[in-house]
């Protein structure tokens, strides 16, 4: 997509009429730029322990925390509506959070286990996994924590491990969402290494500290450890966008296949910027303040969810966002279908 300005300049009115390709259904399809499609979306899905356990969660309404037996029916729907890749997030008991978050290196913890299940049941389904230590440290904390300060290097070789975990389980993206310093690098080699070469790396590059993450953190249950503490030393200051350049420069170099800007809407113009200056396959975070806001001002009557959606979706794509990970991914692609 080039931002470049249009090349002519148009005759004046009453000449120009651009309303002229806007009076009917079918001339606005055929002159339409942007297309929203469902292979544009991932799904993102928590999974908590046990069988046939589904809990709602309140400040997310139509998602669910799922235990593995109930995520793989979810995800054959997400395939059978066209959805290329979903996300994991595990809910982790709370007796198996540390101060190191050592639980997130288990090769048999939750979101290993659901990675597996998944490519046994739905082989053809891309499956993202988070590399983070915040659904496993006692402090809510991405990283490890040391008097009082995230320290980057240990917690880097704590994301190594993790992230080869879920790449033995057969995760397809491997998808490190916590921001240190130099992990893609690491975890490129890592995975290089032990023979994971064809593994991806989505790098969450440009991903900032903000305060739209709300609901996520009561769904993975991290809300109540991280109390009022902030992630500012190490997610980025929404004031920054030259800064994101750097990160997503930084990000490419050591070897990310994908980038993600994070969250979405307040943030389109750092897609943009993003998509223009590198040319990657740029990935958006919808992220669940975002998705929540609408829902809930569509409970009380004041918005019409499925069109706000579809056209913040279309607003990502326009922006340049080559994919989308929302909450709405399923419902949105159910719309686009019935839309035809
Ligand atoms: C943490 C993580 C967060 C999200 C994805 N991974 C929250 C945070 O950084 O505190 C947020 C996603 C959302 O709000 O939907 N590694």
């Amino acid at each position: 997509m080039s931002l470049a300005a249009p090349p002519a300049v148009p005759p004046p009115f009453p000449r120009s009429r651009l309303r002229r390709l806007r009076r009917t259904p079918w001339i606005r399809a055929l002159v339409a730029e942007t297309a929203l499609r469902p292979a544009d979306l991932v799904q993102p899905f928590f999974v908590v322990e046990g069988t046939n356990r589904r809990e709602p969660i309140p400040s997310l309404p139509g998602i669910e925390r799922l235990s593995i037996d109930l995520l793989i029916p979810e995800v054959e729907r997400c395939a059978a509506l066209g959805i290329p890749m979903v996300a994991l997030f595990p809910c982790t008991p709370p007796e198996r959070k540390t101060l190191d978050g050592r639980e997130a290196w288990n090769p048999d913890n939750l979101l290993c286990r659901a990675i597996r299940a998944l490519k046994r049941a739905i082989p053809d389904v891309g499956v993202m996994g988070d590399v983070a230590l915040d659904p496993y440290t006692t402090t809510g904390q991405d990283g490890i924590v040391r008097d009082g300060e995230i320290v980057n290097d240990e917690t880097i070789e704590a994301l190594v491990k993790q992230a080869l975990c879920q790449a033995e389980a057969g995760c397809d993206v491997i998808a490190p969402s916590d921001m240190m310093d130099g992990r893609i690098g690491a975890i490129r080699k890592a995975l290089d290494e032990a023979g994971f070469a064809s593994t991806i790396i989505l790098a969450y590059a440009a991903k900032y500290a903000s305060a739209f993450y709300g609901p996520f953190r009561e769904a993975v249950g991290s809300a109540r450890a991280l109390g009022k503490a902030d992630k500012k030393t190490y997610q980025m200051d929404p004031a920054n966008v030259r800064e994101a350049l750097r990160e997503v420069a930084l990000d490419i170099a050591e070897g990310a296949d994908l980038v993600m800007v994070k969250p979405g809407l307040p943030y389109l113009d750092v897609i943009a910027r993003v998509k223009d200056a590198f040319g990657l396959p740029t990935l958006a975070y919808h992220v669940s303040g975002e998705y929540a806001m609408v829902k809930a001002a569509a409970e009380r009557g004041w918005l019409d969810a499925e069109a706000c959606l579809l056209e913040s979706l279309t607003a990502f794509k326009r922006a340049g966002a080559d994919a989308i990970v929302s909450y709405a991914a399923l419902e949105v692609a159910a719309s686009l279908h019935r839309r035809g």
